[in-house]
């Protein structure tokens, strides 16, 4: 992989239209603070102007232009509607059944103010936490700009996450109201959504006074009275004129949750100036966005990092006409994507590799009955991209003309940190390649030092950049020690990298006990303490295995209580108890949680000091042989394992 020799050019054409130009390098390179500040004052429009750059003195919270004052909603929406753009269109819905919506920015702006107003009626002020807990339809959009427009945090939840995951969210962001709907569509059913609101604010002591319901699917829905409010009803009595609430340039814009190593997700915090610039400029440029003649299309739900800043804030505060689809690929057919491509002539696409490996194992007849042409830049997020399925994007949907762009970044980062620049950089399948200009990222040894070209180590990320989180929600000391207790001074992004002979970074995954299923986050230790909350199991260990389509897949090993012990005893008994473990992790995490393999095993492999080695059993999942088990307490133990996994289930221990 180090000797990538295939590498490509941008076309003289992409080349002289492109907005991102090769001097970018240079002129961030010297003077990196003067260089994020033009793009401040470019892509931002301020209320107050900021006069300073970068606080660093708290490091590692940074301030970035800290005395200026600034509306998130109002850079997304109003200000394109007073340049006179009010009758772009913002934002092509297409519902999974086939129901489609047109929304201009003026219709935008409307939505936005009565949401607000509606949101300031039921009590939300500036500071308050909104959870927003929805499908992928257009008032996810607005809700989210309404918080912004009130300067009321939002925290949104994935509609797939469950009523405990959303629970525990909402208790730790501490939040007032949550936002959410009768259900959403999905693979041609409705999909009720409020019943798990109603079982998460239900517990004793919930924060939340209100929960605001959008109807979506019109299925049955209880509503509690005094607490529960249809969003039409609200919306419907709400004024369309609201002034936005200027906030600092520090001011939190909202709380993402994501899996860190230990069991609690951890609230990201983002603010507001920082992010917004940083969003904005790397749509910009990544995507090469025109925003009177592109329509921009990014298949990631509004629940991921993805969706805030390359749905909601990069896209719209650029004016950019995007699509939104609220279904899965292969809903009601395999060819939906690209049938939805056709239909708006979507010119730039922004995806996830394990998509593109789904479509590719569906075949190239699919996306070849649709017009495709359409597409002039693909972009690709969430886990590195193999060559084949980099080689399959660029021929098979780009028409072997379209850049691809790997862009790497994390909820952490809030915004794109490498990735080339179409139109100036020479693409290689399989490496995100370069820093964007005003990011200081190396790959490191474990003394912090600059590995040479031709050699790996860790990635990290050596100087602030406005688009960093700002915290973990309550939490000062685990954000230091997550991020930046490994190496002095440098953030640690838990990712492994290699630079190969020209100094492009190829991304290697994480190197600590998080997973990438599809491109998604899970930790190791999450889902383990989801599996010893069941009665039957004693202990859990988690690894991700390889797998060709989802990049990693969730394996679990378990040793069952002894009172469980007759059922781990036979076939059937072992299929009955991983079905039911499945459902139980999905129960408590989510249906993207749960295991893909669930062994019952008579022991664990541990160190001395009792460390569970993953490595082993990351061999026993993929198939392997075992590695080496010297430092194993009991070095038997693996031998036990495999004779339990080759076909006689013992006894499993007490
Ligand atoms: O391991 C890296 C992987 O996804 C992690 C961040 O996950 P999350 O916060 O959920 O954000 C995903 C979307 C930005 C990273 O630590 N990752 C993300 N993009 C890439 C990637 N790995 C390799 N190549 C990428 N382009």
């Amino acid at each position: 992989m180090l000797h990538e020799t295939r590498a490509f050019p941008p076309s003289p054409e992409f080349a002289a239209q492109a907005n991102a130009q090769a001097d970018m390098y240079q002129a961030a390179s010297a003077d990196r603070l003067e260089f994020w500040a033009d793009q401040a004052r470019k892509h931002v429009t301020w209320k107050v102007p900021f006069t300073t750059t970068l606080d660093w003195s708290e490091a590692p919270v940074a301030k970035w232009f800290a005395d200026g004052k600034l509306n998130a909603a109002y850079n997304a929406v109003d200000r394109h509607v007073a340049a006179g753009n009010g009758d772009r269109v913002a934002l092509h819905f297409e519902g999974e059944p086939g129901d489609t919506r047109t929304v201009t920015y003026a219709d935008l702006q409307r939505e936005v103010n009565r949401a607000a107003n509606a949101l300031a009626s039921i009590g939300v002020q500036t500071g308050d936490r909104v959870v927003i807990y929805l499908p992928m339809i257009v008032e996810a959009v607005v809700a989210m700009l309404a918080c912004a427009r009130l300067g009321a945090p939002h925290s949104v939840v994935f509609g797939g996450f469950s009523s405990d995951a959303l629970r525990s969210r909402i208790a730790d962001a501490g939040a007032k109201v949550v936002i959410t709907a009768d259900g959403g569509f999905r693979r041609g059913k409705p999909s009720a959504l409020k019943p798990a609101v109603d079982e998460a604010v239900a517990a004793e002591g919930s924060p939340v006074e209100h929960v605001v319901v959008v109807a979506r699917t019109g299925q049955e829905t209880t509503m509690v009275e005094g607490r529960d409010v249809w969003w039409n009803d609200l919306m419907e009595s709400a004024d369309v004129e609201h002034t936005p609430v200027w906030v600092d340039a520090e001011h939190p814009l909202f709380i993402l949750y994501t899996s860190g190593t230990t069991g609690n997700p951890k609230g990201i915090l983002h603010t507001t100036g920082g992010y917004l610039t940083q969003t904005a400029y790397t749509h910009f440029n990544v995507f090469d966005l025109k925003p009177e003649t592109d329509v921009y299309w990014c298949t990631a739900d509004i629940g991921w990092v993805t969706g805030h800043s390359y749905v909601v804030y990069g896209p719209l505060l650029n004016g950019a006409t995007q699509v939104i689809y609220e279904g899965t690929p292969d809903s009601p057919h395999q060819g939906r994507w690209w049938e939805i491509i056709e239909k708006y002539k979507v010119s730039l696409f922004y995806t996830a590799p394990t998509a593109i490996r789904t479509c590719m194992k569906w075949g190239e007849d699919i996306p070849n009955k649709y017009d495709l042409t359409s597409l002039r830049v693909l972009g690709s997020v969430g886990e590195s991209i193999n060559p084949e399925a980099w080689m399959w994007y660029r021929r098979v949907i780009g028409g072997d003309k379209a850049p691809i762009v790997d862009t790497w970044w994390q909820t952490e980062t809030g915004a794109i940190m490498i990735s080339p620049l179409p139109g100036v950089t020479a693409t290689k399948p399989g490496s995100a390649q370069r820093p964007l200009p005003g990011i200081s990222a190396d790959v490191v040894n474990d003394s912090a030092e600059s590995v040479p070209n031709g050699s790996g180590g860790y990635l990290v990320l050596s100087e602030p950049w406005p688009a960093m989180l700002r915290g973990i929600w309550g939490d000062l000391e685990r954000f230091k020690d997550t991020y930046w207790s490994r190496f002095d001074g440098l953030y640690f992004a838990g990712d492994g990298a290699k630079k190969d002979e020209d100094g492009d970074i190829w991304l290697l995954g994480r190197v600590d006990d998080v997973m990438n299923v599809s491109g998604h986050r899970l930790s190791t230790m999450e889902i383990e303490s989801a599996l010893v909350s069941h009665d039957i199991v004693a202990e859990a260990a988690v690894v991700g295995a390889a797998d060709d389509t989802t990049g990693q897949a969730v394996v679990a090993f378990v040793i069952l209580r002894e009172q469980s012990a007759d059922q781990g005893a036979t076939p059937e008994g072992v299929a009955q108890i991983q079905e039911e473990l499945r459902n139980h992790v999905a129960k408590e995490i989510g249906p993207i949680a749960k295991p893909r393999k669930i062994l019952v095993v008579p022991e664990l492999p541990k160190t001395r000091s009792g460390k569970i080695m993953r490595r082993l059993l990351r061999d026993v999942a993929e198939n392997r042989a075992v590695g080496d088990a010297t430092t194993l307490a009991d070095s038997s133990v693996m031998d036990l394992i495999a004779s339990e996994l080759s076909g006689t289930p013992g006894k499993p221990q007490a």
